[in-house]
Formats: structure tokens, sequence, C-alpha cells
């Protein structure tokens, strides 16, 4: 899938003091001349500070680790984590659209997505709260047709499904996320058939969907404030 910049850029980026000092930390990190091994951690919190990635954004990143723009960039539009536009202020549903998700009715929540969102996938929809676009394999095959929504995976989905969450999203609500059918994780439909042992004791939740309900707060999810940020490996904060 083609990954462009975005047509319309603000003039201009910067982190706010407390980034600034964590991404200093996180640079810290790597020995002297390493600096660009922290580009992805970077590049992460300056999209959970704007919500998406702008090119002033990757440029001060690349500035920052001292890398040439072009690098920063091939990071920035090679994975999808990372988005080129502005995003939903709820939630931007990424549905996977690969090969198990795609046969097991993936176009199915696309249709949905371009019903109830926007015609065209990184498009707002008009109240500003969703916008959608299809992406590569996510990991989840076992539980498809899957989307990831905000930071979180909604699993083993149907159109209803879907349609269903969106209403939930709408409602300022977070609906629980994990498989929608029912499973704990990605045992058989019918519950496990071996290893039946490692059955008792368990969180009612496995544990990705156990945060996230702990979490509660999807925006918080979305802007990266769920979780403090902190350099532990430094003795002294690093000064902006
Ligand atoms: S094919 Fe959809 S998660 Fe892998």
């Amino acid at each position: 899938m083609l990954r462009r910049l975005h047509k319309d850029q603000p003039a201009s980026f910067a982190f706010t003091p407390a980034n600034l000092d964590w991404a200093k930390g996180q640079m810290s990190k790597y020995p002297e001349g390493r600096q660009a091994s922290a580009v992805i951690p970077l590049l992460w919190r300056a999209q959970e500070q704007e919500g998406w990635l702008s090119r002033p954004a990757i440029e001060v990143v690349a500035d920052m680790l001292g890398m040439a723009y072009i690098r920063a960039l091939e990071v920035a539009t090679f994975y999808f984590m990372f988005h080129l536009q502005p995003v939903g202020s709820v939630a931007h549903i990424q549905i996977c659209g690969t090969t198990s998700c795609m046969i097991c009715g993936a176009e199915d929540l696309i249709a949905v997505c371009k019903e109830l969102i926007a015609a065209s996938p990184h498009t707002r929809s008009a109240d500003g709260k969703f916008s959608w676009e299809e992406v590569e394999c996510l990991g989840a095959c076992t539980n498809a047709p899957m989307a990831q929504i905000g930071k979180d995976y909604y699993e083993d989905l149907t159109a209803d499904k879907l349609r269903d969450l969106i209403a939930v999203f709408s409602t300022g609500e977070v609906p629980v996320a994990g498989s929608q059918n029912g499973r704990y994780s990605s045992e058989p439909l019918g519950g496990l058939t071996s290893l039946k042992d490692f059955e008792s004791g368990r969180t009612q939740y496995n544990a990705s969907v156990q945060r996230a309900v702990d979490l509660g707060d999807t925006i918080k999810r979305i802007d990266g404030s769920e979780v403090p940020h902190l350099t532990p490996w430094q003795k002294d904060k690093v000064k902006a």
C-alpha cells in the first residue's frame, strides 16, 4: 500500500518540554553515534503528542538523531503504526486486509467503515470522531477478521459487531477489546482441547484485554498519557 505524507502540513513541530525530556532520555539509551536507534520511540511520541505524524515532526526527530530526513521518512512511511494524516479524535480503525482476514470477511468490515465513517480511507467522519484504513497483517490471524482500534485489537469481528463497536465508541464508551465471539484468546471456539491444566486460575480477560479494561480510556491510549513516561536508567533527569 502506498503511504504518502499528508497534502496539508503544519508549519512547524516542537516537542512539549516534558516530551523533549523523555525523548532525550530515550536517546541516552544508546552509545554516542548510535542515537538513530531511538527513531521509532521518538516518532511514536511525536504522534502521541499531535495525533499523527507531520513532515515537520519527522524532520525534527531526524535532526535530533542526526539522521538524513529520508532515513526518518523511510521508517515513518514503512510502519502502519505511524499515521501520516490526521485521524479521528475518538478512534482510528485499522482493518486488516491480509489473507486470513480477507478470507474471513475483511471486505465486509471495510464496507461498514465506508458506510459509517467515510467513503475513502484516511478521511475523517463528518463529526471528526472516526477515520479508517486498510492495513497489512497485524499478527492476530487466528482471530480473523480483526481490526486495531486505537491501541487495542478487536478480533473475531463481523460486520454487525463492528457496527456495534462504532456505536459504542460514539457514545464515549470504550468497548471491551479482544475476541468479540467469546473466545478467551486464540483457543478453539469450543474451548481448549489440550493443555487444559492451564485453564484454571485465569483472570476474566486475557492479559492484553485486561490491560485495556484497566486503563479504560481510549483517548488516553491515543495521546499516550495512560502510562508515565519514565527514564529509570538515568539517575539524573536529562535537561531540555
Ligand atoms: S491476516 Fe489479519 S491479522 Fe494476520
